[in-house]
């Protein structure tokens, strides 16, 4: 029979992502941000983000279903998030999807945000597919996570998550140390490019710490990340250079910041490569955005002998279709509908 026509729902953080395939084909991929709302706190926060779903849903659904040209009736199944993801944000999403399963009478798929994320590579149709099985490196605004995947519709293993911050959310807080404004990742890209014609920052200028790097670190934290020892290190190192009434060289600041978390996300991430033996890494997340980090990830893999896969960015950021994308997988794997029990996850594993 034809592939399923899957519907998408995706509110775990401040992107209401609202997406349509049909198996591996992207019909549309709508997606409204609260991210202007959270900018004057530096970080989102939870209560307006869940509002901001709330306001943002109807028009998205309508505007998605637009855009593939289908009708709510024609749809074969519903999946949203279920988790990880911030409480209030992720319920309006399943409140969202329960309804309309119910009122469609169509099966609902509750489906985890990581696993999601892997699963937008399906739905880069200018690449070969996806081989398994292969190392993930996730790392956004919320979440920083490597994880080795045998079967994307089973087998998903954690290997390491953060400790603290999320990679993003480490830029975030830098850029605002340095006066610069949210979001923090491409404003940090830019003053380490040296600005509006300036000179490029100095990657080696500063040797910030690398966290969990030390081999009493590694021990128990091979493949977890920390982020919150190099903002300190950062807002000291600025503190003492104004301290001493010096000029704090920004672009060298930003640079060398983002080095020290461009080389701990790679190093930890060909580790994993290394020790399953696995020749294949795929990033995403929206700060896969980062050029420099792109740039050292392709570099070292190609010396490892791994082969980098890195979806579109606009799958690689939340939206509504890596969600259907991951769903319509577990449909032809012959998995059963979610039952309606479950709820907002916002420590799903
Ligand atoms: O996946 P994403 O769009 O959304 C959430 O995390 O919700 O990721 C947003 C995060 C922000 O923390 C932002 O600062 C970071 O990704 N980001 C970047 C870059 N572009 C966005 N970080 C580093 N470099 C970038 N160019
Ligand atoms: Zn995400």
């Amino acid at each position: 029979g034809a592939e399923p026509l899957v519907l998408g729902i995706e509110t775990s953080c401040d992107e209401t992502g609202i997406g349509i395939v049909r198996g591996r084909t992207l019909l549309s991929n709508t997606i409204a941000s609260s991210m202007d709302e959270h900018a004057r706190y530096g970080g989102v926060v939870p209560e307006v983000a869940a509002r901001a779903h709330l306001e943002a849903l109807e028009p998205a659904l309508r505007q998605a279903l637009a855009e593939a040209d289908v009708s709510l009736a024609d749809l074969d199944a519903v999946a949203v998030t279920s988790g990880p993801g911030l409480a209030g944000a992720l319920m309006v999403g399943v409140g969202a999807a329960k309804a309309l399963a119910v009122s469609l009478d169509k099966p609902l798929y509750a489906v985890n945000h990581l696993v999601g994320h892997i699963a937008a590579d399906i739905l880069d149709a200018d690449a070969e597919p996806l081989e398994f099985p292969t190392v993930a490196l996730l790392v956004s605004g919320g979440h920083t996570s490597l994880l080795l995947v045998r079967d994307l519709t089973g087998d998903v293993e954690l290997l390491g998550e953060t400790m603290d911050d999320a990679a993003g959310e480490a830029f975030d807080k830098i850029a605002r140390i340095l006066g610069l404004p949210y979001p923090g990742g491409p404003e940090i890209d830019r003053a380490a490019a040296g600005g509006d014609g300036g000179v490029p920052g100095d990657p080696d200028a500063i040797r910030f710490p690398r966290g969990l790097s030390r081999a009493s670190d590694l021990a128990a934290h091979r493949y977890d990340f920390s982020f919150s020892g190099l903002k300190t290190a950062v807002a000291r190192w600025i503190e003492q250079r104004e301290a001493a009434g010096e000029e704090v060289p920004i672009a060298d600041v930003a640079a060398s910041f983002r080095e020290a978390v461009v080389d701990v996300l790679v190093t930890k991430a060909l580790a994993a490569c290394k020790d399953y033996d696995v020749p294949r890494l795929l990033l995403g997340g929206g700060v896969i955005a980062n050029r420099r980090l792109r740039e050292v990830a392709l570099a070292r893999a190609a010396d490892a002998g791994v082969t980098v896969r890195i979806p579109p960015l606009s799958l690689c950021t939340d939206n509504g279709a890596m969600i259907a994308a991951l769903a319509a997988e577990l449909i032809a794997s012959g998995r059963a509908p979610s039952t309606m029990e479950f709820g907002a996850d916002s420590t799903l594993p």
